[in-house]
């Protein structure tokens, strides 16, 4: 609170109540004069937002999350698909240098791939059997022998580099550990030379230290098993330390890919259990759910239906905005309708993390957009 006081004594918004512009999402479209703030207690829900393809629901989310790093000390975790925030701790040039600064103050760890100080890594060890089983595509039952040996085996393999760890499991004279190699070898797991922490510090430590924001980018991946193995990790691990209750609101963009409906692969299923998990019982552990999709009926129901906050950009397709009136009875329908004719950068709020039902002109963003669209080549 010091701080923020100490800020607005030097403010342009000198004079306001504390957090006033901090707060402060944008105005109303139908009465511009008068602008919506954040309830920032109420993030303690879980929150969906959602709007087609280039309605702004990543660059609002990011207007969000810089709200968020200015008026409270809730922790953000941001499973980062298309590497749209690992620019979130650089402010634009000309933003109010009392804001820069505040916001120059939060402590922002952007874990990638492949950046060498900072790499996004999980350790195959610290998994459970079931999350090594489902990147592994064992069957406990099915493949018992097999995921025996693993079980068996894993004190032995954590010591051993990805190079020596097929030769070792070949040379042991069990059939088992033969067969485990093979699956190794043939699913291409050792060569994810990106997604394993070996001497690495694993997201899963940073995270636990709280940062402001951790932003995990996934888009930097190659493959989506590799998406997928690292959300495992991450989310499994905030579900495991959950009775330490120390909140923490995990964002997750493109929600529809870590939490489809249907998945394909027992990997895809494990990571949609877990989400599905939390949004029924995290909430009470400081586990809450920020979830970004342009496909709202490819996202699981039984997480939709546990968000209490909405955010709704333009939306064309009736059908959807069917299926959204249905599940959030608490925005009101008339406004739920207008989403067809919203501008870029417009949003119907509603739940409690606003003070009433809005549709807002979402604000300008300080810091700088990661992922760009890809221009049209011109003559
Ligand atoms: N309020 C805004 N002000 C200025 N530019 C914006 C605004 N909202 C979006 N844009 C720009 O429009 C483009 C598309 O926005 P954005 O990426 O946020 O859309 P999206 O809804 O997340 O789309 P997708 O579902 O394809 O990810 C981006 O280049 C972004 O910078
Ligand atoms: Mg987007």
């Amino acid at each position: 609170m010091s701080t923020h006081d100490r800020h607005t004594e030097t403010s342009p918004n000198a004079g306001l109540p504390p957090h006033h512009d901090w707060l402060r999402l944008g105005p109303l479209v139908d009465d511009p004069a008068t602008d919506v703030h954040l309830v920032p207690q109420r993030l303690g829900r879980h929150t969906f937002w959602c709007g087609q393809s280039g309605s702004g629901k990543t660059y609002a989310l990011g207007v969000l999350l810089e709200r968020i790093l200015l008026a409270t000390r809730l922790p953000v975790v941001i499973l980062d698909p298309n590497s749209d925030f690992v620019r979130l701790d650089e402010t634009k040039p000309g933003a109010d240098p009392v804001t820069t600064a505040a916001l120059g103050e939060r402590d922002i760890a952007i874990l990638r791939p492949g950046d060498a100080a900072s790499p996004l890594r999980v350790r195959f060890t610290d998994f459970s059997p079931h999350a090594k089983a489902a990147v592994l595509r064992l069957d406990p039952i099915v493949d018992r022998a097999e995921y025996n040996a693993l079980l068996r085996l894993t004190p032995m393999l954590a010591t051993l580099e990805p190079d020596s760890l097929s030769p070792r499991l070949r040379s042991l004279d069990d059939p088992d550990a033969l067969a485990l190699a093979q699956r190794l070898e043939n699913l291409g797991v050792l060569e994810w030379t990106v997604t394993w922490a070996l001497g690495n510090v694993p997201a899963t430590e940073v995270i636990a230290q709280r940062p402001a924001a951790t932003v995990l980018d996934l888009g930097g991946y190659d493959r989506h098993e590799e998406q997928l193995t690292v959300a495992l990790a991450v989310l499994d691990d905030l579900w495991t330390r959950r009775a330490e209750r120390r909140p923490v609101l995990i964002v997750i963009d493109e929600a529809h890919n870590l939490c489809p409906t249907d998945p394909e692969t027992p990997l895809g299923r494990a990571v949609r259990d877990r989400i599905v998990q939390i949004a029924a019982e995290g909430r009470k552990f400081g586990l809450w759910l920020l979830l970004s999709t342009q496909r709202p009926s490819k996202v699981h129901q039984g997480v939709v239906s546990q968000c209490d906050n909405l955010a709704l950009m333009r939306m064309n397709s009736r059908q959807d905005l069917d299926e959204l009136a249905s599940s959030f009875g608490f925005a009101p329908e008339e406004l739920l309708r207008r989403a067809t004719t919203f501008r870029q950068g417009e949003a119907l709020v509603a739940g409690g993390f606003v003070p009433a039902a809005s549709i807002i002109r979402v604000r300008q963003r300080l810091t700088v957009e990661g992922g760009s669209d890809v221009p049209v080549p011109l003559a």
